[in-house]
């Protein structure tokens, strides 16, 4: 973004109600921090009280008003508490960015129900109950804006990442199915569909120990935040993957092309972190210690 475009814009995020699932780490908190200077008011969501403590802190220090919320999206009460509690301390909703998400590379044959579960829950079930909440607020406000975070992997699904594909491409058909059916109440929604970005993804996904690399978050937070400005249907980021998807949409040969180069690379980066296994297991510890 400009600078020209970023000084006029802080002043139309100003009290902006944003809230933000999946803060406490990769694109969520790199989005909260990102927004900062335009002083939005910010609520942030996860499940790991330290490492959201640790977004809020920053975003204190930034004076940023903000509240933030230690939660499940997969719980009933923890999705109404953070309803009550922005519409408590900022009277309204605004935006609400769907990215609390995660992924498991597994060969579907060899994935255990529980991760199947969880993948289903949190990137699906809970992003749909979340927005079946908020869109009537939005409706009474006459505006609001969704934000769902898809993948690429929509676009070119493969394995070892079939239930995860799956959430994703659910994710975009159910944004562009409710799209035109909120339009009329001034409501608009966007779905972000990454690329592979360097977060936390790979580490929780089990393909963390490798040379598997991804882009910088930050220009992708940057498009995301103009297109919070500006909102638009479809954000795919980075640029590269957009002809990629295109030629892949009208060419089965070249879809199989590149969803096996990058099945043989999921695969490789498994292969190497399951060698190195202690990176999965201090993850897993810290949200099972902190989780409630
Ligand atoms: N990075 C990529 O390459 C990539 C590509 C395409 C799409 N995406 C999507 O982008 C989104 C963000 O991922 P990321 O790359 O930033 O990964 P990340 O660094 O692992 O961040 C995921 C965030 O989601 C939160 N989260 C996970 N399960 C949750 C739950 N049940 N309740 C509340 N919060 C939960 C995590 O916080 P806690 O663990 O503290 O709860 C964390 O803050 C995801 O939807 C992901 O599928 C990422």
């Amino acid at each position: 973004m400009s600078m020209t475009i970023a000084k006029k814009s802080r002043g139309l995020l100003k009290n902006i109600t944003i809230v933000i699932t999946g803060a406490s780490s990769g694109i969520g908190k790199s989005l909260s921090l990102a927004l900062a200077p335009f002083k939005p008011n910010l609520v942030i969501v996860a499940r790991r009280e330290k490492k959201l403590q640790q977004t809020a802190y920053q975003l204190k220090k930034q004076k940023v008003k903000h509240v933030s919320i230690v939660g499940d999206v997969r719980n009933r009460e923890d999705r109404e508490n953070i309803i009550e509690k922005t519409l408590n301390t900022f009277g309204r909703i605004d935006v609400l960015v769907n990215n609390a998400g995660l992924g498991k590379a597994s060969l579907f044959l060899e994935q255990p129900e529980q991760e199947i579960d969880e993948l289903i829950e949190t990137n699906i079930l809970s992003l749909i109950k979340l927005t079946h909440s908020v869109l009537p607020i939005m409706k009474e406000q006459g505006e609001g804006q969704i934000i769902n975070l898809s993948s690429t992997l929509a676009l070119l699904p493969t394995y070892p990442f079939a239930v995860y594909c799956a959430t994703k491409s659910a994710v975009k058909t159910f944004s562009d199915c409710i799209r035109e059916e909120v339009r009329e109440y001034g409501i608009r929604v966007s779905t972000v569909l990454p690329g592979p970005y360097n977060t936390e993804f790979n580490q929780v996904a089990n393909i963390g120990r490798s040379d598997f690399k991804g882009y910088a978050v930050e220009k992708l937070v940057k498009k995301i935040i103009k297109l919070i400005l500006k909102p638009k249907d479809n954000l795919i980021q980075p640029w590269q993957f957009i002809p990629v998807a295109w030629v892949a949409k009208i060419s089965n040969s070249f879809k199989k092309k590149v969803t096996s180069s990058i099945a043989e690379s999921i695969l490789n980066a498994k292969i190497k972190t399951s060698l190195e296994p202690e990176t999965k297991v201090e993850k897993k510890e810290e949200i099972k210690v902190l989780a409630h």
